[in-house]
């Protein structure tokens, strides 16, 4: 089977717009922005680790685009909003917020800490209110959207992942109540849930040495998704043929849903 990959050509889509990233500097975070920036769109790169995010923003402006960054944990409200109010300082305007930054670990909860649980729930969850809630005064002067990243943990019951999987609930649920609350500002919020995605950070943490093989086979597509493939689901839902579309969460997973917690069952040995 083979993978699917895209051609990116660069185009004026997203000319004049302004975008955010959290988790902007590495894996699925980053290969958006990259897509976004080479659409036409000027980009901030949020994250922790600083060289993540020049490494990204330098390859961002050799092919043509526009980068900032900003040092950021998105469980810092003040911190994001002074990243927010710094990006629409450099580009005038804040268009588009995509929340990618997340942290996951395998962990069985009865041996979870609940600092640990706290952890994943405080970046993923309390980080992507946080952004929201600091770009929405920006994003509802001209309307714009929100994505963000969730995964199928969120919906499917998952061994080892009762702390991403609450996490990811509740990103989809806040999403839901924004889009209401948020669609007569003209700011539509969805969310896109991947299933694994090959070459990430994610993967390596879920499905480490051997595994990846089999875990493969048992995705109904026979393959991992590919960066390039959640990059497309994002390009959908913030350009104009998304227009019509908010409150909904867009599988990209190889349907690997479908079967449950499937692929996921072998974590449980
Ligand atoms: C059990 C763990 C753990 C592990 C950390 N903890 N790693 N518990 N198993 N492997 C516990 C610690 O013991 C501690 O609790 C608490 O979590 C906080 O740990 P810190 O290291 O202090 O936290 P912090 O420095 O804030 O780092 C956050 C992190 C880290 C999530 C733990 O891994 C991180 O920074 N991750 C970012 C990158 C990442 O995870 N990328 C993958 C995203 S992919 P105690 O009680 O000891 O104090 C993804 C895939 C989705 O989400 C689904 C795919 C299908
Ligand atoms: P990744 O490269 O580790 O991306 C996560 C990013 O979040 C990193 O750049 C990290 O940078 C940043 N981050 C973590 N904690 C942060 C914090 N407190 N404040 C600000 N930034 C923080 O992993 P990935 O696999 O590409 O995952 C990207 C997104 O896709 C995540 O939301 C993940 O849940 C989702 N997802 C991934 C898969 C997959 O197969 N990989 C599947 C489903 C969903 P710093 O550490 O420098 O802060």
């Amino acid at each position: 089977m083979t993978t699917t990959t895209t051609s990116v050509f660069r185009s004026d889509l997203l000319a004049g717009k302004a975008a955010l990233i959290t988790g902007g500097g590495s894996g699925i975070g980053a290969g958006i922005a990259k897509r976004l920036a080479a659409q036409g769109a000027k980009v901030a790169l949020l994250g922790r680790t600083q060289e993540k995010l020049t490494t990204t923003a330098d390859a961002i402006a050799a092919a043509g685009g526009t980068a900032k960054t900003f040092a950021t944990d998105v469980r810092d409200y003040a911190a994001v909003d002074a990243a927010v109010r710094g990006t629409v300082e450099a580009f005038g305007r804040l268009d588009i917020v995509v929340n990618s930054a997340a942290g996951n670990f395998l962990a069985p909860a009865a041996t979870l800490s609940a600092n640990g649980f706290r952890t994943v729930i405080d970046i993923d969850l309390c980080g992507t209110f946080n952004t929201c809630r600091a770009a929405f005064e920006h994003l509802a002067k001209q309307g714009g959207s929100i994505v963000s990243i969730t995964a199928t943990q969120a919906e499917v019951a998952t061994p080892l992942q009762c702390h991403a999987g609450a996490a990811k609930a509740g990103i989809e649920k806040l999403t839901r109540d924004l889009a209401l609350e948020w669609a007569r500002t003209g700011v539509r919020v969805n969310t896109v849930a991947p299933g694994p995605i090959d070459d990430t950070e994610g993967m390596s943490r879920l499905a480490p040495g051997d595994m990846k093989e089999s875990f493969k086979k048992r995705v109904p597509l026979q393959r991992y998704g590919t960066i390039d493939e959640v990059c497309e689901a994002v390009m959908f839902l913030v350009s104009p043929a998304g227009a019509y579309v908010t409150g909904t969460t867009l599988l990209i997973d190889g349907g690997t849903s479908l079967l449950g917690a499937g692929p996921f069952l072998e974590l449980m040995g």
